[in-house]
């Protein structure tokens, strides 16, 4: 055998070794889904949800390793940071967090991250649905 042959069969025997690594691509129970307004809430449904919420959508392509070790990562990652489906018990210095972190992605244009655009271009915001979920953010404050 080749040595090409050997390093492609190792290859492909470590794709398909990592393909049974178990991943926590689970939906829990929604606690209580935030508050907001219709409009707002498309936007965030469209744009944040599948990272910050317990409604993620899995596509096939996060099923398959090694992107699903990156997507699950980051799915994990965020819900850790703002879950809009456990706005239960948030008292009044979680919201000022909250609204304090979002207005601060916004206005650095830090979220939805780059990768996931890429997979869904519709997500980006445009200036207007920035407007107006800084304006949404701001009257967290006053929870
Ligand atoms: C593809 C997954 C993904 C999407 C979609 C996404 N986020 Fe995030 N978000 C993350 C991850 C991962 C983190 C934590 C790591 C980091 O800060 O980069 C995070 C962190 C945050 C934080 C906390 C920042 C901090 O300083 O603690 C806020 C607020 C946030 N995201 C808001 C949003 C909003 C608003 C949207 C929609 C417009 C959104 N995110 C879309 C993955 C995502």
């Amino acid at each position: 055998m080749t040595r090409t042959k050997i390093i492609l069969i190792a290859v492909v025997g470590l794709l398909i070794i990592i393909q049974l690594i178990p991943l926590n691509q689970t939906n829990p129970p929604i606690i209580q889904d935030a508050s907001a307004p219709s409009d707002i809430k498309l936007i965030l449904k469209n744009s944040c949800y599948d990272c910050h919420s317990n409604e993620t959508e899995w596509p096939w392509y996060s099923r398959i390793a090694p992107g699903s070790f990156l997507i699950t990562r980051d799915v994990v990652e965020g819900r850790k940071h703002l879950n809009f489906s456990e706005f239960a018990d948030m008292d009044a210095f979680d919201s000022t967090d909250i609204a304090d972190d979002i207005l601060e992605v916004l206005e650095e244009g830090e979220m939805p991250i780059l990768p996931y655009l890429l997979l869904h271009p519709n997500a980006s915001l445009s200036d207007s649905q920035i407007e107006s979920l800084v304006d949404w953010a701001n009257t967290l404050y006053s929870h």
